[in-house]
């Protein structure tokens, strides 16, 4: 497998392409020939320090990722070689950037035919996102009103869709030119956030799902009514504290597991989750992708067409 040029952090040293060992299935792994890789914003927040410092390089970036079991290890009784799977890789793991990943089988889920390698890479994470936020943590109810903040982003555009499938009422955020897209989401409502305060146009919210962070996150208290819960996942691990004690700010937890997965193709195959507009890049273009991913004014999804 080639590496890619990579300088190591405040040193000399600058590793060029070279061969980097193909991995190997470990006990309760299978190895995965990855057919596409999507683009989030982690990544770009990892490649500029923002979490822990990197110590080992070549350092491959990536969380998502779909393709082909090429491997199985020791212990793997449910997935074979040639089962086309997709997933996201463990909580501390990355490397999706890639033509191969080891990780555990444990994680991944079968990826359906009707689904392609590229929209359940733009799917997993998050699809995962999006499903333990508003399914496991808000607890969104059929008849509840929930603000969604940054409609057009990939976690957003999804949430927006598994909201409308509980029989939420969904209004969102967005700049004006994604507004028709949000729209065709589903929301109910779609707020032009540079034209409007959306404290001015929205109150009494059972729930908020903010995707934005900073100054949109602490605002968001705001419109919700007495007893509401707001979760956030643009504002690093935890969630801000609340402005207010009569509602609660939430983090989600986002874990690893093929059970979610699975209800992204469940959705997926009734009917209620589109996949999102993805525009493609080849690995080698990864950088212009992450410049597009850190303007954050895009909509759906970035992902890598690897095979
Ligand atoms: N496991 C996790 O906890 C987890 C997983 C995935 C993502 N995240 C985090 O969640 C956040 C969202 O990620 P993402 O990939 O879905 O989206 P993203 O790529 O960061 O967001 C892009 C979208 O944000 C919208 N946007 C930007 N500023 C806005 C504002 N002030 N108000 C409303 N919308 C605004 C943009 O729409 P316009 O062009 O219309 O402005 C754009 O479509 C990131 O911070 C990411 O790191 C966390």
């Amino acid at each position: 497998m080639k590496a890619s040029y990579i300088e190591k952090n405040g040193g000399p040293e600058v590793l060029k392409y070279g061969d980097v060992p193909d991995p190997v299935a470990g006990p309760g792994e299978v190895v995965v020939d990855i057919h596409a890789a999507s683009v989030n914003g982690a990544d770009w927040k990892v490649r500029a320090g923002s979490y822990a410092p990197l110590e080992s390089f070549p350092y491959i970036l990536g969380r998502d990722f779909s393709g082909v079991v090429s491997a199985i290890g020791e212990g793997v009784t449910d997935l074979k070689v040639g089962d086309a799977v997709f997933g996201v890789c463990d909580v501390g793991q990355e490397g999706a950037y890639a033509e191969k990943i080891a990780v555990k089988a444990s994680i991944v889920a079968r990826k359906p035919d009707s689904l392609s390698h590229q929209a359940a890479a733009a799917l997993a994470l998050t699809g995962l996102t999006a499903l333990v936020s508003i399914e496991d943590t808000l607890e969104l109810k059929p008849g509840e009103t929930i603000l969604i903040q940054g409609g057009a982003g990939g976690v957003a555009s999804f949430a927006i869709q598994a909201a409308k499938h509980i029989g939420a009422h969904v209004i969102s955020t967005a700049s004006a030119g994604n507004i028709d897209y949000v729209k065709g989401l589903g929301a109910d409502e779609v707020i032009d956030y540079n034209a409007q305060d959306f404290t001015k146009v929205v109150s009494n919210c059972d729930a908020v799902f903010d995707t934005v962070g900073g100054d949109v996150a602490m605002r968001s208290f705001a419109v919700l009514e007495p007893g509401g819960r707001a979760a956030f996942i643009g504002s690093g691990g935890q969630a801000p504290e609340s402005p207010r004690s009569d509602v609660r700010s939430l983090r989600p937890k986002v874990g690893r597991d093929r059970e979610h997965l699975e209800r992204i193709v469940e959705l997926f195959q009734a009917g209620a989750i589109r996949v999102p507009e993805i525009r493609t890049y080849s690995l080698e273009e990864a950088a212009e992708a992450h410049k597009v991913s850190e303007g954050r004014h895009f909509r759906g999804k970035l992902v890598f067409a690897v095979r």
